[in-house]
Parts: structure tokens; C-alpha cells; sequence
């Protein structure tokens, strides 16, 4: 796991919109992980000004994301094919049929999860796995005490990611539906590389346990610290309570990929 600490929220989704748009010059036909929450919102808008500015072109890529709540479909304003609709999709030129979100309206959510985890071993598997972090640890929705191994899957949301999402909501955590389809941590660990955005003083604490802390369930997002090529990229504030800072700022002065990572 690497460790890239900006000095604030800004330039860290900079940081990550760069890595995004590195990944997609380097190969047009990559296949993205993406990922939905309130992190993610500034990173798709510095992409569209890319391909607005600058002519980045998203017609060969293919999306991946995360997770959707189970009972909306994709024209609820409240899905999260709506939200990737609204932030990305339809500002630039990607293919429809090439981006992927589960359809939480499915009838058999059982094999509308099997049935993503084929596609996504038919699309030659994740280049890039976009990740936010819930503030329980959540990865996607691998809800704390989730398999590690586990795959795309129903699953119950935490009362505590209930709370975190009802802004989304009416700010009613009864409205947030109880159930989604996410895909899994072994999912997530198949990826080439995973990058993980996580800013802000809420996130200071379970930021440090998962990336100091043990690999556990009780914190999914630790399970990114046995991928082999995962770089978490956080702002001072989410940085704010690890322990091993200075070797952190060590790496950060002398490993030539961060040093070029912050250009
Ligand atoms: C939702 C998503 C997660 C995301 C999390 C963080 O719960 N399912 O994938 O990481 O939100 O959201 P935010 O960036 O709004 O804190």
C-alpha cells in the first residue's frame, strides 16, 4: 500500500482525477472501477473538464461500478446510475452500453450479481478500481463483518451508512433503502490497482485503521492493505490520526512514483 498525503481536499481529488486520466491515456481501452459518494462528485467534474478542455476520450473505455441500492432503478434520481448519469456518463463520450452499474431493480438480485461478475471477467477483468471510504470502513457496500473473499452480492446496509447517505435522502435515514448490490472485496482485490480517496476530519479515524490498522472485517477497507498495487491518497484532515507519519513523509520525499504522482 502506498501513501500519498495532499495538503488539502482539492488536490488530493486532483491527484486522483490525474491518475484517472493517466490510466485512460495510457490505455483508451481501460476498464475502470468506479465509485458513487459526495468524494467522488469533484473527481468526475475535473474528468469532464478534461475531455470538455482537452479532448480526453472516453469512447473505448468500460465502467464498472461499485454498488447500487436494491428497489431503484436507474432513473430514480437517487440511484447510483443516476448519480454516475448526472456526474459522468452523460458529459462525455463513453459508449452507454460499455458502463455498468448492478440494476438494483432487477427481480433476481441473486443473479444479477452472478451475472456482473461474469461481465466483469469478460471485460478482461478492473484495470483501475476507484474506492471511497464509509466512515464504518465500508468499501463499496462491504459492510463491517462482511467476508473478506466474498463477491458481487445482495447485501443489508449498516444503520450507520443509513445515517452517512440520508443527505441523499430527504435527510431521513428511513428512506435510504436497507438493501444494495455491491460488488465484493475478493472483486475489488482482483483489480490491477486500487486507488482509495479519502479526505476530511470525519474520516480521520477509520482512515488510520485501515491503513494501520489489522486486516480485519471489522474494517473492510484494511483487506486493500493485501492488494498488490494500492495507493491511498488522502487529504491532511483524513491523514490526521495515523500513527506512522513519519515514515510516511519518508516515503513520500523518496519514492520516485509519489514524487511524480504530485506534478
Ligand atoms: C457510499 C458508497 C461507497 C462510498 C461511500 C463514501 O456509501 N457506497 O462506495 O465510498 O458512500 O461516501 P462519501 O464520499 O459521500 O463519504
Amino acid at each position: 500500500m502506498k501513501i500519498l498525503i495532499c495538503p488539502d481536499a482539492a488536490s488530493a481529488r486532483t491527484v486522483a482525477a490525474n491518475i484517472l486520466k493517466r490510466q485512460i491515456l495510457r490505455k483508451p481501452s481501460s476498464v475502470l472501477g468506479l465509485a458513487t459518494g459526495r468524494t467522488m462528485e469533484a473527481i468526475y467534474k475535473l474528468l469532464v473538464a478534461e475531455h470538455c478542455e482537452h479532448g480526453l476520450d472516453f469512447s473505448s473505455v468500460t465502467t464498472f461500478n461499485l454498488d447500487e441500492y436494491i428497489g431503484l432503478d436507474g432513473a430514480d434520481e437517487q440511484s447510483y446510475r443516476y448519480y454516475m448519469q448526472e456526474h459522468l456518463f452523460s458529459k462525455v463520450n463513453i459508449s452507454p452500453e460499455r458502463t455498468h452499474v448492478p440494476n438494483g431493480a432487477a427481480d433476481d438480485v441473486n443473479l444479477e450479481s452472478k451475472n456482473y461478475e461474469a461481465a466483469i471477467a469478460q471485460a478482461g477483468g478492473i484495470d483501475l478500481q476507484l474506492l471511497g471510504l464509509g466512515q464504518n470502513g465500508h468499501i463499496g457496500f462491504n459492510e463491517p463483518l462482511s467476508s473478506l473473499n466474498c463477491r458481487t452480492r445482495a447485501v443489508t446496509l449498516a444503520q450507520t451508512t443509513l445515517e452517512q447517505n440520508a443527505e441523499m435522502f430527504d435527510g431521513n435515514p428511513d428512506n435510504v433503502p436497507s438493501r444494495a448490490i455491491t460488488m465484493g472485496t475478493a472483486t475489488i482485490l482482483e483489480s490491477s490497482m486500487a486507488l482509495l480517496v479519502v479526505t476530511g476530519q470525519a474520516k480521520a479515524h477509520i482512515a488510520a485503521q485501515t491503513i494501520e490498522g489489522p486486516v480485519t472485517a471489522a474494517v473492510p477497507g484494511s483487506v486493500l492493505q493485501s492488494h498488490p498495487s494500492c495507493l491511498v491518497v488522502l487529504d491532511e484532515e483524513a491523514a490526521s490520526a495515523l500513527m506512522g507519519r513519519t515514515a510516511i513523509d519518508w516515503q513520500l520525499k523518496h519514492d520516485p512514483e509519489l514524487i511524480a504522482l504530485m506534478d
